[in-house]
């Protein structure tokens, strides 16, 4: 897509500034028309990230107003999922982009200043809660993978130095697996989340009857962080393909841990259900923590293209091994569902009380991160506006970390959402 793509149902499309950028134009509004002074500037929305490499000042200038989506009446022109009233980070980002630190100042000063035009607040301020229809999961990750890039190494309330790559809630090591494999690592219940997904005797009797040489596909890697410990420390002799619709997510995949791995670890990016993936290729499906079967009590159309591609991509005989909080009333359809589509249910664990705990002990180390976000960019030092949106981001952060306090931690403590880690096998023969 171009980066200066404006798409309208019509689709109508024509050439204009800057530099030849094509523009799709919703014909049926009435102040909308097919020139490039009605799109120009208010109406373009960045697709690609590319345009960093040629830009202006005077264009920079130009892509504060799109984002600030200012003054109102230009962008009812545009009928694009990403035009709005006002710069909302909560839906307008998109998951195509690796957004640098430059453009991410930009972003959140529109945001800033368009908290000057919000009538209602989306984020509560007591628990962080979103309510959903709110905001898309992609627009979050657009911003959090690219946060986490360019921002870069921080420190842990200890002053330790680390890079947040584990977009991960985790669960603090169960007692009855043994003693915990990751010490004081800050990313340790990141890591419990990963190697916990091969914590079943049949899994490790399935890799050990091939001295662990299998093969393994991740659907929703993140930053392949995870990826990576396993191709590390807990398979050495794997190889292993991740996924994930984030482009930011993926190429620090690429930067950071795909070439310590000398051809083991393969990254792409891309939503999985409509990426080919071969056929019976994989020993192990691994799912952590990937935004799927979030509906409560309900297995949606888009959960069901996911597993199908499970099914589709293991090897006969091969596991789902899936783990992740949701809320409780959704596992049991999810079962059913897999069981229906032809998976044998194996085992699960339920490790909740574990992941409480986890983010217990990792409280200290989310709020010293967030400040450390909120410090790296300027807008949030202004004034009124500045200090109020600090507040949102702060407590939407925390709340998406399930920091204690927040809502989602709350629902993890009285059971609406339960961490479970599942097992499943697709039978050897269909
Ligand atoms: C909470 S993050 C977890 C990332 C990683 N597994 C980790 O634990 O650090 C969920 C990830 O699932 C990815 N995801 C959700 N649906 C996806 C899909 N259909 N295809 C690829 N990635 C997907 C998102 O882009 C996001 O990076």
């Amino acid at each position: 897509m171009h980066p200066f793509e404006a798409r309208g149902p019509e689709g109508a499309a024509f050439r204009g500034p800057p530099r030849g950028a094509t523009f799709h134009v919703d014909r049926r509004r009435p102040r909308c028309r097919p020139s490039p002074v009605a799109v120009n500037p208010f109406t373009a929305v960045d697709h690609s990230g590319q345009y960093d490499d040629h830009r202006s000042v005077c264009e920079d200038v130009k892509w504060i107003v799109t984002l600030a989506q200012w003054p109102p009446k230009a962008n009812t022109a545009v009928n694009h999922p990403e035009a709005h009233h006002t710069m909302d980070i909560l839906t307008a980002l998109n998951p195509e982009t690796p957004y640098s630190k430059r453009r991410l100042q930009l972003v959140l000063g529109a945001w800033v200043a368009s908290a000057a035009f919000e009538r209602k607040a989306k984020v509560t301020l007591d628990d962080g809660h979103v309510n959903e229809g709110e905001y898309s999961k992609q627009s979050l990750y657009a911003l959090l993978y690219s946060m986490y890039r360019e921002i870069g190494t921080v420190k842990t309330e200890h002053g330790e130095p680390y890079e947040f790559t584990f977009n991960t809630w985790g669960y603090e090591w169960p007692a009855g697996w043994g003693d915990a494999p990751h010490g004081t690592d800050p990313q340790r219940f990141g890591k419990n989340a990963y190697r916990g997904l091969f914590e079943f005797k049949e899994v490790q009797a399935y890799a050990a009857a091939r001295q662990g040489k299998i093969h393994l596909v991740e659907m929703g890697c993140g930053t392949g962080a995870g990826a990576h410990h396993i191709c590390k420390t807990v398979w050495p002799e794997c190889t292993y393909e991740a996924f994930d619709m984030q482009s930011a997510g993926v190429q620090t995949c690429n930067r950071k841990f795909v070439p310590e791995l000398n051809g083991r670890l393969v990254a792409t990016h891309g939503d999985v259900t409509k990426l080919e993936i071969a056929a019976n290729s994989a020993d192990f499906v691994v799912i952590c923590e990937t935004h799927i079967t979030e509906m409560r009590g309900e297995v949606t159309a888009h959960d069901k293209q996911f597993f199908a591609k499970v099914l589709n991509t293991l090897k006969p005989g091969g596991f789902l091994v899936w783990g992740n909080a949701i809320p409780e009333l959704t596992w049991q359809p999810c079962f059913d569902h897999l069981k229906s589509i032809g998976m044998t249910m194996v085992d699960a664990h339920d490790v909740t009380k574990e992941a409480v705990v986890a983010r217990d002990l990792d409280k200290a180390r989310a709020d010293a991160y967030v400040e450390q976000c909120l410090d790296t960019f300027h807008a949030f030092k202004i004034p009124v506006l500045g200090k109020r949106r600090a507040a949102q981001a702060r407590q939407a952060l925390l709340n998406f970390y399930r920091n204690p306090g927040t809502r989602l931690y709350n629902n993890m403590v009285d059971g609406t959402d339960t961490y479970r880690v599942a097992l499943f096998q697709k039978p050897m023969v269909a």
